[in-house]
């Protein structure tokens, strides 16, 4: 298939575009490179355009002539969100919805989304499962979850094939060691950890060690991004084959603490974690663990590398290479590599 891959240039988004190309499909990236990275997008063609721009899409799917598209190009930090929750709304809900206009012009009728753990809010029972309430804490589940009220919309009104992807918390680097994760700034545990390895940051705070877990630390549900792209393959093939919309969770079922992924990092890198105990993090839950039975049994996906030194080793190899992209886009370097006619 031929498809436009928004937020491309980004994590999860440049990890996909990899496994589409060696499934034998056509992915074109539409990314505005305020957050992605030209150098991530490796070989793939590239359009440098804006969800904003009603022009930009529906040039875009002209262009390439799409017959589905993949959806990752959003904002993603919690903490932002609280501050800043226009930017939020307008960027991940209001930049969908032109999206979704354009792909209604185009006749393009099928849409894998990103979707995240954060539209459930703080969980009432573990492991979360897709029938769980959902009642976000903060804009960006918000902002994700009115993304995922409009696709059901969509569905009803135009006919629109979606799947809402309910990611855990992504973690890890490609396997090759070629793309991995790099946000400016970097909030997420496992690079963090890495990184006071590395020395880029003197230690690692661990938010909250009163937690009511085992050992006090919050437990999360890390997925390997190659597990994530390989999930978004099997929803477009899916929706490809005219299978049924739907939400479907992603984690891997089990989770691990900080002091857990602290270790595995000992393990994998052979080096000491500089650690410090500090207060929790406004916001946190204790414990996010999914059920993926749901897309396990639907879409017979299931996690190739979910133990957790393989995910923390490979995010791991990818910080030892450098582990940063040199390429931070000025708007006058962001050229297209595949121009909108
Ligand atoms: N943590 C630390 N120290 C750090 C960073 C994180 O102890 O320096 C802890 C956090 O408190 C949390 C765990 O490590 O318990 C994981 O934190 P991350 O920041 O890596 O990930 P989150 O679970 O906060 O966030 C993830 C996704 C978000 C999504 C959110 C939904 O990255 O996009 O889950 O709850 F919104």
């Amino acid at each position: 298939m031929k498809i436009l891959v928004t937020g491309g240039a980004g994590y999860i988004g440049s990890h996909t575009v990899r496994v589409l190309r060696l499934r034998g499909h056509e992915p074109v990236i539409f990314d505005n490179l305020t957050r992605g990275h030209r150098e991530a997008a490796l070989d793939a063609p590239l359009i440098v355009g804006d969800l904003l721009s009603l022009d930009d899409l529906t040039g875009a799917l002209r262009t390439t002539g799409s017959e589905a598209v993949l959806h990752f190009a959003a904002f993603t930090y919690v903490g932002e969100s609280v501050g800043h929750p226009d930017v939020y709304y307008r960027n991940n809900t209001a930049g969908t919805m032109n999206l979704l206009e354009a792909m209604r012009k185009h006749k393009v009728s099928k849409l894998v989304f990103s979707s995240t753990a954060a539209v459930y809010g703080d969980p009432i029972r573990t492991p979360i499962d897709e029938s769980h309430p959902q009642s976000p804490v903060n804009p960006y589940g918000r902002s994700k979850l009115m993304v995922e009220w409009m696709l059901r919309d969509h569905q009803v009104a135009f006919g629109l094939g979606f799947a809402a992807l309910r990611y855990f918390n992504a973690a890890g680097a490609s396997l090759d060691g070629r793309i991995g994760e790099d946000h400016d700034p970097e909030t997420h545990l496992i690079p963090r950890v890495l990184m006071s390895i590395t020395g880029e940051i003197p230690e690692v705070t661990i938010l909250g060690t009163d937690w009511e877990t085992p050992d006090g630390t919050c437990i999360r549900d890390y997925i390997h991004v190659e597990d994530l792209a390989q999930a978004h393959v099997l929803a477009l093939e899916h929706l490809g084959r005219g299978g049924a919309s739907n939400a479907w969770n992603l984690g891997t079922g089990k989770g691990h603490s900080v002091k857990e992924v602290i270790q595995s990092a000992e393990r994998v890198s052979h080096r000491k974690v500089p650690t410090v105990s500090g207060a929790r993090r406004a916001g946190d839950p204790g414990v996010l663990v999914a059920s993926s039975d749901k897309i396990r049994k639907d879409l017979g996906w299931k996690p190739e590398h979910a133990d957790l030194d393989s995910i923390v080793g490979s995010a791991w190899r990818w910080i030892e290479k450098g582990g940063r992209y040199k390429n931070k886009a000025t708007p006058e370097e962001a050229q297209t590599t595949h121009p909108i006619r």
